[in-house]
């Protein structure tokens, strides 16, 4: 009988992925979102990629009561993937507090749930962000836990420590971190993507939209780092990739391969590109050429970052495949759709 598991925030960019890598793999999916940054009609992309319409449950996971519901409900679920969680940077700084109960509460009364299950699986979306700039590239997973930069980053880091904590006293718990750095791109068949409520922050979606013609030009911030083109440089991931990695860490738990009953893993592609070669990749995918202006740089960027990934390589045989034009071509793809959608709504 195929096993059930739960995925929080899967109507959103990665957690779509993920739930579609999953009932791929033949898992049973209930997805459990509020909607407040995710749209229903994700549930529909889902379905037409993997002809599979997942469970759904509109649910708040600040609401503890109707999360204890929620496992009466559904007691035979074998495994949580946790995305659901807020992540724009400036709004965790304008907002702390939502941020510390929409990233933290929730997670405790997850764990509070599943503490008391048989033997409950735990796979947390968890951020680069965590190590701030690392003194040592690449950065492998051993590198300090530096001081957040924002509540968003301080929620991730909160994160890991809670579940870290609730491993030790609860050894039948199994749990994995997962510490993305930036994830981009879109499934191949662009029925999912990234669906950026109001001015994209992140570099890909302000890219494509200033492609599509709705932003006048994208701000390039910063051209004077330490960098060989001084602009600031990341480990783009195709959200492919990083879906895979998710079914692969839950089993690892599921098969009982883990080391220890709480592990921490950097998902990356172990490369770095800097903001002109993201455009670069993206201006050779899309054949279109992008406006963009340098300005100053952003307060709180750190100027390198890209994952040391023999841990994931070794330990999860888990590999990055797509590369940053495959992830662009989709990306733009995907931007190309939605532009279709808004026409024909129009
Ligand atoms: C950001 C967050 C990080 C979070 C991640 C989630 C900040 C400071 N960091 O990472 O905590 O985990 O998103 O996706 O917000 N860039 C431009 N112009 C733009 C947008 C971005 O030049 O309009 C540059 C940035 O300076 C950076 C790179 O593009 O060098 C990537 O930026 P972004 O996509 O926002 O990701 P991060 O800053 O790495």
């Amino acid at each position: 009988m195929s096993k059930k598991i739960l995925v929080t925030g899967g109507l959103g960019f990665i957690g779509s992925h993920t739930v579609v890598a999953l009932q791929e793999k033949g898992y049973e999916v209930v997805i459990i979102d509020n909607l407040s940054n995710s749209s229903l009609e994700v549930l529909g992309g889902i379905t037409k990629i993997t002809r599979i319409s997942p469970e759904f449950e509109n649910l708040d996971l600040r609401d503890k009561q109707a999360v204890n519901h929620f496992f009466d409900k559904y007691p035979n679920i074998e495994g949580v993937i946790h995305f659901a969680a807020s992540k724009a940077v400036g709004e965790s700084v304008q907002n702390p507090l939502l941020y510390y109960e929409n990233n933290l509460n929730t997670l405790v009364y997850l764990l509070q749930q599943l503490k008391e299950r048989e033997a409950p699986k735990f796979i947390f979306s968890s951020s680069c962000t965590v190590y701030g700039q690392a003194d040592e590239l690449p950065i492998t997973e051993s590198a300090p836990v530096k001081k957040a930069e924002s509540p968003y980053g301080n929620t991730k880091q909160i994160g890991e420590e809670i579940i870290s904590d609730t491993c030790k006293v609860v050894p039948h718990l199994k749990a994995i971190s997962l510490r993305y750095f930036n994830p981009i791109g879109a499934h191949p068949s662009a029925n999912i993507g990234e669906l950026p409520i109001g001015t994209p922050q992140n570099l890909v979606p302000f890219i494509t939209q200033t492609a599509a013609g709705k932003r006048d030009e994208l701000s390039v911030f910063g051209n004077d780092y330490p960098t060989p083109d001084g602009t600031c440089i990341r480990d783009y991931i195709h959200v492919m990739d990083l879906a895979r990695a998710h079914v692969v860490a839950l089993e690892r738990l599921l098969d009982d391969e883990h080391n220890g009953n709480y592990e921490v893993f950097n998902l990356g592609t172990g490369k770095g590109n800097s903001v002109l070669e993201a455009i670069k990749a993206f201006e050779k995918v899309s054949g279109q050429k992008l406006q963009y202006r340098f300005v100053d740089r952003r307060e709180g960027d750190i100027i390198v970052a890209y994952a040391d990934t023999t841990k994931a390589n070794d330990v999860l045989k888990w590999k990055a495949e797509y590369t940053i034009e495959d992830a662009m071509e989709s990306a733009w793809k995907w931007q190309q759709k939605l532009e279709e959608k808004s026409k024909s709504e129009e």
